[in-house]
């Protein structure tokens, strides 16, 4: 007799419903594949009277997602609710009882996924989350199985998909911001608090389970450099492009010669024949150098309902296989060859800097100078014609600086007489 997996949703949303959908329009395709019957015999949500687009059974539905652990009939537990607070006391509740967990949710994970996965090894539950990580593309099965072999030299990442729409269509068609990011609201890209997406810290949540995965220690978000894209404008795009790069949020984790970690996801000059510099609108990518498998490159839909579902159902034949065939935890395991991360101010890169400066002589040898006391090399310069608010843009590509050092010098030339407004100051990525 086929087995029959009981499944208890907490959340129908974009990607709750999509997972019902569509385990519903593949039921049959994944009972031949892996032999098994997935039935959802709760669902949890906010408001019971919500009208919605996917209709499943009215009495399956219920208001307290304890519900579904205290169910007898559900060895499956899929956290898609978004939040912090709520989620920990349930996945943690779910794991005491012994149900199988599958989240989609980052920043749970970023936050709290030390006591998580401590807790999950202790009952050995496993705990999968495909989902909380690029979308459809499944980084967190080839980061954690098929380069179990490697050691990680570097991931490269575009990870969050309305931040990368919201820059895609800024570049290519020159919108606005703002109506962008509605755009990206009303097709299911965005978080709840569309704040994460914007100021970067949907992504570093990305970036913290992967590196975190990766060198096999929980990062602090504490150590990671995180800045979002409402800080690029316009202007800036279009100096890139005459510059040769494009601006993406970018995630770079790497590991230096030492062992130590450097996370950041910061709006990146990212060169324009480089790959990630074509990936657009809600496309995400990976880029992961391994010592044994050397470059690889994962793209795919990074948000929305159905990708982010097919990564949920990949989790549940996950569980079905864990059920089928109990094995060592699967979700995450640390081990001691990595464990510190190099303190943001030390790492090193290149810099895109936009000055807005008085348009006068000697103003542009008092930065030069400034920037030669710091031992800060300038790579190119660029100062357009004309006046912009009363002053000229003055934009440097600098050559490779700490970061506390460039910072710092960034704030004594905006200190200057001769410097109007607040400098920009972005990161450029070499990939080398
Ligand atoms: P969503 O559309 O806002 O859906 C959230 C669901 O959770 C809703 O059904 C809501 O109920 C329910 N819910 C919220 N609070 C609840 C509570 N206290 N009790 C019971 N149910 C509650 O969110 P989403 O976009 O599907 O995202 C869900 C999770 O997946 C988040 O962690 C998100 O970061 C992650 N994720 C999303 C995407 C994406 O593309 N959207 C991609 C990857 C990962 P109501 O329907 O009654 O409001
Ligand atoms: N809000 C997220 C994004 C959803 O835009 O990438 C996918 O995690």
């Amino acid at each position: 007799m086929t087995q029959r997996i009981g499944i208890g949703l907490a959340g129908f949303g974009t990607v709750g419903a999509g997972v019902y959908k569509n385990l519903l329009r593949n039921a049959a395709l994944l009972e031949q594949r892996i032999g098994v019957q997935f039935e959802v015999r709760k669902i949890a949500v906010r408001d019971l009277k919500k009208a919605r687009d996917v209709q499943a059974p009215t009495e399956i539905f219920t208001a307290s997602p304890d519900d579904l652990l205290v169910d007898p009939s559900i060895d499956v537990v899929v956290e898609l609710m978004g939040g912090i607070d709520l989620p920990l006391a349930f996945v943690k509740k779910a794991i005491a009882a012994g149900k199988i967990v599958i989240t989609g949710n980052k920043a749970l994970l970023a936050e709290h996924g030390r006591e998580i996965f401590q807790l999950a090894a202790e009952k050995r539950v496993p705990v999968f989350y495909e989902a909380a990580v690029a979308g459809g593309i499944p980084i967190i099965k080839s980061v954690r199985e098929a380069f179990v072999g490697n050691r990680f030299e570097a991931i490269h990442g575009i990870l969050n998909g309305t931040s990368n729409y919201i820059l895609s269509r800024m570049t290519d068609e020159g919108l606005d911001f703002a109506p962008v990011l509605a755009e990206a609201q009303k097709l299911g890209y965005a978080e709840a608090d569309p704040a994460l997406d914007v100021n970067g810290w949907d992504a570093a949540h990305k970036a913290i389970i992967l590196a975190s995965l990766a060198y096999g220690f929980w990062i602090d978000p504490k150590d990671v450099l995180v800045e979002g894209i409402e800080k690029v404008t316009a202007a800036d795009i279009q100096f890139a492009h005459e510059l040769g790069y494009r601006i993406k949020l970018l995630a770079s984790i790497k590991a230096d010669e030492k062992s130590f970690i450097e996370v950041r996801v910061v709006p990146t000059l990212i060169p324009k024949t480089h790959v990630l510099a074509s990936v657009n609108g809600v496309f995400n990518a990976v880029a992961v150098k391994g010592d044994v498998v050397g470059e690889a490159l994962f793209y795919g839909r990074g948000a929305g309902q159905d990708p982010t579902s097919s990564s949920v159902l990949g989790d549940l034949a996950e569980a079905a296989a864990f059920m089928q065939s109990p094995r060592r935890c699967v979700g995450f395991t640390s081990h001691d060859l990595y464990g510190r991360c190099k303190p943001v101010d030390e790492t090193i890169s290149k810099y895109y800097l936009r000055l807005g400066v008085e348009d006068r002589p000697g103003v542009l040898a008092q930065i030069a100078g400034t920037l030669a006391k710091a031992d800060i090399g300038i790579l190119s310069v660029i100062q357009p014609e004309g006046l912009v608010d009363g002053s000229v843009p003055l934009i440097l590509t600098l050559h490779d600086a700490p970061y506390g050092s460039m910072k710092k010098t960034a704030n004594e030339l905006a200190s200057l007489p001769c410097v109007k407004g607040t400098p920009l100051l972005l990161h450029m990525e070499a990939f080398s």
